[in-house]
């Protein structure tokens, strides 16, 4: 669905899939969004930052900007991609010690639609903490797409056989079923 004029946040955390987000990127641009690629500092080591910045024609952002430097655009919407165990725990938990989590952290209250696509394996995805977030984060809106239909976690130590499947188009799909 196209969405034109609209800005969408790619907040990139750091999981095996994290090397390929330009797959998304470019997904999200022939829907017509302008991208806002947002990293989580680990995921700074996963990303190739340069080609990304020509992509999109943005910096890439990791960091709360100095006070000298331009905001970035508003956001319309934000894809969380690929979402770690370690981020959807501190979102659901309210904490902001990154810049994607303090953007995250702001989105329910400002009323800019959030949709998470998790990768995680079944060790972390279990976890009885994991499972908290989940339904803490959906009691407030936000769209996770895990469970039948949407991302199964993996086994441990499969993932590398998962990221070429990693399902991008699914988390625009849910965002155009969204605004629909
Ligand atoms: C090579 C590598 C692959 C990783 N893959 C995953 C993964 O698939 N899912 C996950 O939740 N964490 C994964 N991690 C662990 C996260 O990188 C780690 O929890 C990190 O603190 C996440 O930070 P972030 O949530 O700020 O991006 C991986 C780490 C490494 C080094």
């Amino acid at each position: 669905m196209t969405q034109p004029g609209k800005v969408l946040y790619i907040i990139v955390c750091a999981a095996g899939p994290a090397a390929h987000v330009g797959r998304l990127v470019t997904l999200a641009q022939d829907d017509g969004w302008t991208v806002q690629l947002i990293a989580t500092p680990p995921a700074l080591g996963f990303i190739d930052v340069p080609t990304l910045e020509k992509q999109t024609g943005r910096p890439v952002r990791s960091q709360y900007r100095k006070q000298h430097e331009p905001r970035s655009p508003r956001a319309d919407a934000i894809i969380v991609a690929p979402a770690t165990y370690n981020t959807i725990n501190k979102f659901a938990q309210g904490i902001a010690d990154t810049y994607a989590l303090g953007v995250l952290s702001e989105a329910p209250g400002l009323g800019i639609p959030v949709v998470i696509l998790p990768f995680v394996n079944t060790a972390l995805a279990n976890r009885t903490a994991f499972l908290h977030s989940v339904e803490i984060l959906r009691a407030e809106g936000i769209h996770i797409l895990l469970g039948p239909g949407k991302f199964a976690p993996h086994a441990p130590g499969a993932g590398g056989d998962r990221i070429d499947a990693y399902p991008w188009q699914r988390a625009l799909s849910e965002l155009a079923e969204l605004s629909s």
